[in-house]
């Protein structure tokens, strides 16, 4: 289809510089379709950080092609690329200020409308109305008011507050319990329809309903489909299911 927010990795091989010449990833091709959620799981090291950092270009591949919508992301002004998309980070970035601030972050324009709905598909907004101050409650300095999984759900709500085509989670549900993880990603596929996502995560339980899951091995791709059918053909997979 012709819809937005498709990405394409061709061959793309990786190494960081100074990082003594050994490759991350090795030779990885697949495609995330629009509207797709893709899954990314592995042992950790196993490169998931370093292969979505490619699509904003926080790096380049040293071989092979990213490409989103079509066109290689070196040919792309790289604020135009990060304009398409949302990375929740590993670690969560909070900065002293009111919960409103945090979560309109780089979208200064959005109402508050679109802020609450922002974080009633994060699950953050029923905690945040349980504050005494609500959306006007301050976050102390790195967030310290908050427990862990309630940051990355305000995390969460920051992402999607700039309405991007592409969503890209990296281990950001990690402390977030399994029922509220599963709200968040129903959520997402009622009001977020059309939304690419990639999810990377340590629990089977947060790829198991992604329309497919890559399962990196140091760097390499061993294996590429649904639950079930890495359950039945991906040792990497099985290994991970049942530690
Ligand atoms: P977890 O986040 O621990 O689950 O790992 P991951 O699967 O996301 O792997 P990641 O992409 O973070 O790391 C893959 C390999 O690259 C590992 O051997 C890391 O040590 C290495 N690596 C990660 N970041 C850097 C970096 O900034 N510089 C260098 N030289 N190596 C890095």
């Amino acid at each position: 289809g012709d819809g937005k927010g498709r990405i394409d990795f061709e061959h793309v091989s990786f190494s960081y510089e100074g990082g003594h010449g050994e490759s991350v990833l090795k030779d990885i091709t697949f495609s995330c379709l629009p509207g797709e959620t893709v899954g990314i799981i592995g042992s950790t090291g196993s490169g998931k950080s370093s292969l979505v950092g490619l699509i904003p270009r926080f790096y380049d591949a040293t071989k092979g092609t990213v490409r989103v919508d079509g066109v290689d992301v070196r040919e792309v002004d790289p604020k135009l690329l990060r304009e398409k998309m949302a990375i929740v980070p590993q670690k969560t970035v909070l900065f002293t200020g009111t919960v409103k601030e945090n979560i309109r972050w780089g979208k200064d324009e959005a109402t508050d409308e679109e802020m609450e709905l922002a974080a009633r598909m994060a699950q953050a907004h029923d905690f945040i109305e349980r504050t005494p101050d609500g959306y006007q409650a301050r976050v102390g300095q790195g967030g310290i008011n908050f427990s862990g999984g309630q940051k990355q759900r305000l995390s969460i709500a920051r992402a999607l507050v700039r309405k991007p085509e592409i969503l890209i989670l990296d281990d950001s549900t990690s402390a977030v319990d399994v029922a509220t993880e599963t709200k968040i990603k129903e959520a997402l596929r009622e009001y977020a329809q059309g939304l690419t996502c990639l999810l990377i995560a340590q629990r089977i339980t947060s790829v198991m309903d992604a329309d497919k899951i890559v399962v990196l091995d140091q760097g390499e791709l061993v294996g590429i489909g649904t639950h079930e059918s890495l359950l039945k053909d991906c040792r990497v997979y099985q290994e991970i299911f049942q530690s």
